[in-house]
């Protein structure tokens, strides 16, 4: 029995751009699905298959119990999309951006307006409700958006990058919205660049690429299959440098003596990988505290988005130009990208 968003084989051609090369999906029932993929690996073409408004070339979708191809009317109707191209009518207040769906959805005057009154709470635009959208901040507006495609709360709901662009702040906002709406029981297929956002909401995620999922599995299961995650120590006198690395090594991931534990002499750093996240860390750390090795640094250092790509396709994912220009894009890199980490989660 297919989830309540399904896709096999969906196949999009733009011209001589393969978009999607046989994207093939299940979501259960409830659960959220991070579509995790780089610019241009055919996340906004899955996601307007899905939602209706645009024709596959080929495959099957079912959402909602529905046929994506042959009930498009009555998947729209159980449906909500925001993101990248949803929109915000930038001359309506907030209120009034919201009533407008409602009464789209035939809701009567009054319950929009409650709705409405409801959401603006709940995404914490009560301030603003009275102003035009022209005037809100990036992260407001997408605060919006969302609230818009949640107005007749829908069962099945699509999220095109929803955070991309905003600062961490605005980020860290909408993905508690998005924790409370989907422990209401929505099933969400949601698509971003980071991995940390894919790892905080997604209960299991379908790495894109060039068109095609080459990858599923929970954040757990594709950071093992990286094997980047490390801890990193830096010992405070160099003399502990030998004990400090034979202690650490007992804990790297294909046990001791396999050569995994690396030194880096002038910096006092020891590194092996792991599994085991930060209760494992801290057992080291007594550990080391026994031992009375005085550190200076330790950490547990987890793949980067960088390092499941290039783990998993052969090559890094380009940091893309995304059409923000809101002064919030800042931050955007702060899910990972900078530190060459990928060499290292090659070998
Ligand atoms: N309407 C379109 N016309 C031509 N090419 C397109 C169109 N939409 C998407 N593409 C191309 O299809 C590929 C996938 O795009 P897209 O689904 O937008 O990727 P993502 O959302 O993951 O960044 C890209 O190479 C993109 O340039
Ligand atoms: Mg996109």
């Amino acid at each position: 029995m297919p989830g309540a968003i399904y896709a096999e084989g969906l196949v999009k051609t733009f011209g001589d751009v393969r978009a999607l090369d046989g994207v093939d999906l299940d979501v259960p029932e409830g659960t959220v699905l991070g579509l995790l993929g780089p610019n241009g690996a055919g996340k906004t073409t899955t996601v307007r298959c899905l939602t209706t408004l645009l024709r596959p070339d080929s495959g099957k979708a079912v959402v909602a119990g529905l046929d994506v191809l042959k009930q498009p009317d009555a998947v729209r109707r159980s449906i909500g999309l925001s993101g990248q191209f949803a929109a915000v009518d930038e001359y309506l207040t907030g209120r009034e951006n919201l009533q407008m769906v409602g009464q789209l959805y035939q809701m009567r005057a009054k319950a929009a307006r409650a709705r409405a009154d409801e959401l603006l709470e709940q995404f914490h635009l009560a301030d603003a409700a009275d102003r035009t959208a022209k005037t809100y901040s990036g992260g407001m507006r997408r605060r919006l958006d969302l609230a818009a495609a949640l107005v007749v709360s829908p069962p099945v709901m699509f999220m095109d990058e929803p955070t991309t662009g905003l600062d961490p702040r605005n980020r860290q906002q909408l993905w508690e919205v998005i924790k409370q709406l989907v422990s209401g029981g929505t099933t969400l297929l949601l698509t971003t660049q980071y991995l940390e956002e894919a790892d905080h909401l997604a209960h299991d995620i379908a790495v894109v690429d060039h068109g095609r999922v080459i990858a599923q599995g929970t954040s757990d299961q594709l950071k093992a299959r990286t094997g980047g995650e490390r801890v990193e120590v830096v010992v405070h006198e160099r003399e502990d440098i030998r004990a400090a690395s034979a202690l650490l090594d007992k804990y790297s991931l294909r046990g001791p003596g396999k050569g995994d534990t690396t030194v880096e002499e002038h910096m006092r750093k020891i590194t092996t990988p792991v599994a085991g996240g930060a209760k494992l860390l801290a057992e080291i750390i007594r550990e080391l505290d026994t031992h009375g090795i005085e550190i200076d640094d330790i950490g547990l250092r987890r793949p980067t988005l960088d390092d499941v790509f290039l783990s998993l396709t052969g090559h890094v994912a380009e940091a893309g130009g995304e059409d923000e220009g809101d002064g919030e894009r800042t931050a955007r890199d702060a899910g990972g990208r900078g530190h060459r980490s990928s060499k290292e989660a090659a070998k």
